[in-house]
């Protein structure tokens, strides 16, 4: 299996790699203790830094839960058999603190990929987990039919991040049901059912996210029907390079060409996640937001991975692109990992589903919605956009470096704390280096740096960690990378 999110590999992948041979072994063992034995760390040998975790004040409690041959077994025999782990040697992951991870062995790992860019204020923030607790014992469950403050007040504050005209907040529990209701809403109201979206683009996996999704890998064999793919603005691979202008017109042509004239939506990540961190280029959003204006579409921004400061330069990533859209989508780093998901839209479109009865019986819920007013909360008392800007640029920079370093890294890219590294074999034709990519990401996990992998080729690391992230384990991180790809 290609292409998995989370770079989360499958079974046949973790296997694929076999052959190269455990390059980092017991030094990798020995950094991640290091910092118990005191071994070896920020020695230097060759140019390249041992890796040396930076100290953290926290311990774990025991664990005394089941092994993970146990949990595997399990896993086996009663969830299902699509189900894929990332590592070779699967990782049991028991708790979790700020930007660390820690195992059943009370071993610690630098949480480079935060929950697939979920994590936003690190994991298990007091804050969160209080307002979680607070509401849980208060009152867990109501469904909207009574009336509770922790969604109207959450609704309120989320509504003030967004630009004035974006006010009305529908809460779902997942991304791939933000966008599902997003897409209906925008056929109700347009009339018009054609969905103009991205190739590389990932939006979910139910009936029209799946159609809306640009990835092979990512589509079953199922009537996905309605959905047009756009040329990917994909500055690195892209045929028209960082030219944003260019590529807009395939959207004006597939209008011209593939519908009546009149469509329903455009959809689009700004930085495409699963696909591998692909930044659109740059200048392209605008023309494409007009031409499908003047089809009479709506302009549906996904922000489920790319929202919530994790770009650093802006709060949603579309910003960056100048644009406005008519709706726009939401999950993983709303809720710091409470299942929790939202569709923002102007109170004239959010009307069309008085047409009907419009339910969902746990979105909104008042403990996940006091969980997401805790996260907005912690952003900015922790001051966190700024630190995804500041960390997230100097991580890039020395990303870039690394470039220069080794010719394997083809292309270094995303911004703040949604950055990508693509390994190829060969720079000029791009050649994806995906047996590599698997066993650095695993040779990294050995030396405690935990990171994801994505791209439609599975070459690409996925760097999105919690935004409290600091210089020092961007430091570690690409040490960590650094000696990895040395040893490969
Ligand atoms: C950009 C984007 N949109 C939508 C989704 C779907 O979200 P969920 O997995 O919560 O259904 C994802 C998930 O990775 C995503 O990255």
């Amino acid at each position: 299996m290609e292409g998995v999110d989370g770079g989360e590999e499958g079974v046949a992948d973790a296997e694929g790699d076999e052959g190269l041979g455990d390059l980092v072994g017991d030094e990798a063992r020995l950094a991640n203790t290091g910092e118990k034995d005191g071994a070896r760390g920020g020695e230097e040998e060759n140019d390249v830094t041992f890796p040396k975790m930076p100290p953290f004040d926290f311990s774990p409690p025991p664990y005394n839960g089941p092994t993970v041959d146990e949990i595997m077994a399990k896993r086996k025999a009663y969830l299902s058999p699509s189900l894929f782990h990332l590592y070779k040697k699967p990782l049991n992951v028991v708790d979790g603190k700020r930007q660390y991870l820690f195992d059943d062995e009370g071993r610690r790992y630098l949480d480079g990929f935060g929950g697939i860019a979920t994590v936003g204020c690190g994991h298990c923030h007091p804050d969160v987990v209080e307002a979680i607790v607070n509401q849980t014992k208060r009152l867990q469950h109501s469904t909207v039919l009574y009336l509770n403050s922790a969604i109207a007040d959450f609704a309120e504050a989320l509504a003030s991040k967004l630009p004035s005209d974006l006010n009305v907040v529908l809460f779902t529990n997942s991304g791939t049901e933000a966008n599902e209701l997003a897409l209906m809403m925008a056929k109700l109201y347009t009339g018009s059912h054609d969905i103009i979206s991205l190739r590389n683009g990932y939006h979910g996996n139910a009936a029209g996210t799946m159609g809306a999704t640009g990835q092979s890998v990512w589509k079953y064999n199922v009537v996905q029907s309605g959905t047009h793919h756009a040329l990917n603005p994909d500055p690195y691979r892209g045929v028209f390079g960082s030219d944003g202008e260019k590529y807009a017109k395939d959207v004006q042509d597939l209008i011209e060409y593939g519908t009546s004239g009149n469509v329903a939506a455009f959809v689009s990540e700004t930085i495409q996640g699963v696909g591998g961190i692909v930044e659109l280029a740059p200048g392209y959003l605008p023309p494409v937001y007009s031409s499908i204006k003047k089809a009479g579409g709506l302009c549906i921004a996904d922000e489920v991975q790319a929202g919530f400061a994790r770009t650093g330069s802006h709060f949603w990533s579309f910003e960056a692109q100048g644009v406005t859209p008519d709706i726009v989508t939401m999950a993983k780093g709303i809720g710091n990992g409470i299942p929790l998901g939202a569709v923002v839209t102007t109170p004239e479109i959010a009307k069309v589903l008085t047409r009907r009865n419009y339910f969902n019986t746990f979105g909104g819920n008042p403990v996940c919605t006091a969980a997401g007013l805790a996260v907005l909360r912690v952003i900015e008392k922790e001051n966190l956009q700024e630190n995804a800007h500041v960390v997230g640029s100097y991580l890039k920079d020395r990303l870039t470096a690394l470039k220069n370093k080794y010719e394997i890294i083809g292309d270094v890219r995303g911004r703040g704390f949604m950055l990508g590294v693509e390994l190829v074999t060969d720079r000029q034709q791009k050649t994806p280096a995906k047996a590599e990519t698997a066993h650095v990401l695993d040779q990294m996990k050995e030396l405690g740096v935990l990171i994801g992998r994505g791209g439609i080729y599975s070459n690409v690391f996925r760097i999105t960690p919690p935004l409290c992230f600091t210089k020092e384990d961007a430091d570690f991180l690409v040490d960590a990378m650094d000696y990895s790809v040395s040893k490969t």
